[in-house]
């Protein structure tokens, strides 16, 4: 698997002087990250993101303060996704001051949704997340949960070709809608697909082998099915063998496992805490589970 370098990353976006923080006595990050590549653009990026659905804190500056630490914390391992949608409530605008006080527009990769009805509803929409997130170009816009895309689709395309987002994609996280998500995947030109994928949930399987056929990315949501992993494991001490990947934590259990899978190009850990994003991106770190250690990952699981 490729590696970028941080000071590649850095340097790159004009970041020299950035060191990784160390945080409330957290080991500092270390680098460099795995990546993965945009099977479309051939474009590396971090296999680990960060989901932000619940930035949403309005205009609350002392709730702020925690999210920005995250976001520099981030910020220092590279240039990773930051995935948001306009339904957030106000995640976008809250990451766009946030990365503008941190003087880090352009640095990471921003990936937003589209959920709305009519073409000029739609190119409204685009121009509102560009200007509340405070970037030039918008990396990747998706159609959120499927919603109008027979519309949305030739928009994002036209604006793809227009040069004002870079890649044009689908989500979903929701197993009813798998029918649908496989018929627009088969048919439809796309860089990238989302969709809900953990150790607990496996049924999106299929959808990322059809993926992986068809030349697209596969980011995944809800790798910690919402927290509901940690619950499973409480109380339980991680497994020796969780060494042989380099995992030390069940964060990283559980992630590794996500982002090993072949067809995957990165996973988007949804958090709100420095010492959460520090272990998540340890997962992008080290060796990754294999085939044979993957199907014991999910034999481990499943008799929890
Ligand atoms: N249809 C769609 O397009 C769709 C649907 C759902 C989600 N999403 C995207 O996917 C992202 C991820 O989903 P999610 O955030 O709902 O669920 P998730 O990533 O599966 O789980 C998030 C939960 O895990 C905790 N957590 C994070 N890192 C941890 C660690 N290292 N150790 C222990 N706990 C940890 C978080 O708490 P803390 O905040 O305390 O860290 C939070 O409670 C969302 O933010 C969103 O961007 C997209």
């Amino acid at each position: 698997m490729p590696t970028i370098s941080r000071r590649t990353w850095l340097k790159a976006a004009g970041l020299a002087s950035i060191s990784a923080p160390q945080i409330g006595g957290a080991s500092p990050i270390e680098l460099p990250l795995n990546t993965k590549k945009i099977p479309s653009s051939g474009e590396a990026i971090p296999v680990i993101g960060i989901g932000t659905n619940r930035y949403g804190v309005g205009d609350d500056l002392e709730a702020m303060q925690p999210l920005k630490a995250v976001l520099e914390t981030f910020a220092a391992a590279g240039r990773g996704v930051i995935d948001t949608a306009p339904l957030y409530r106000n995640s976008e605008s809250v990451l766009g001051q946030l990365i503008k006080e941190l003087g880090l527009s352009d640095h990471f990769f921003i990936a937003t949704k589209c959920d709305v009805e009519g073409s000029d509803a739609t190119r409204d929409q685009l121009a509102s997340s560009e200007q509340k997130l405070h970037s030039g170009t918008l990396d990747l816009v998706a159609v959120h949960n499927l919603k109008h895309w027979r519309e949305q689709l030739p928009i994002l395309h036209e604006t793809k070709q227009a040069k004002q987002i870079r890649y044009v994609g689908i989500t979903t996280s929701r197993d009813r809608q798998y029918e649908e998500f496989k018929e627009v995947l088969a048919t439809q030109e796309l860089d990238f697909m989302q969709i809900n994928y953990s150790l607990a949930d496996r049924d999106a399987e299929p959808l990322l082998q059809l993926a992986a056929e068809k030349g697209v990315a596969v980011m995944i949501n809800l790798p910690f099915g919402r927290g509901k992993l940690f619950d499973a494991v409480q109380g339980q001490e991680l497994p020796d063998w969780a060494a042989e990947f380099d995992a030390d934590s069940w964060g990283q259990f559980f992630l590794k496992y996500v982002v090993s899978h072949p067809a995957v190009t990165c996973a988007i850990p949804g958090t709100t805490k420095v010492r959460h994003m520090q272990d998540n991106l340890k997962a992008a770190q080290g060796r990754l589970p294999n085939a044979e250690q993957r199907k014991k990952m999910a034999q481990f699981y499943d008799s929890l």
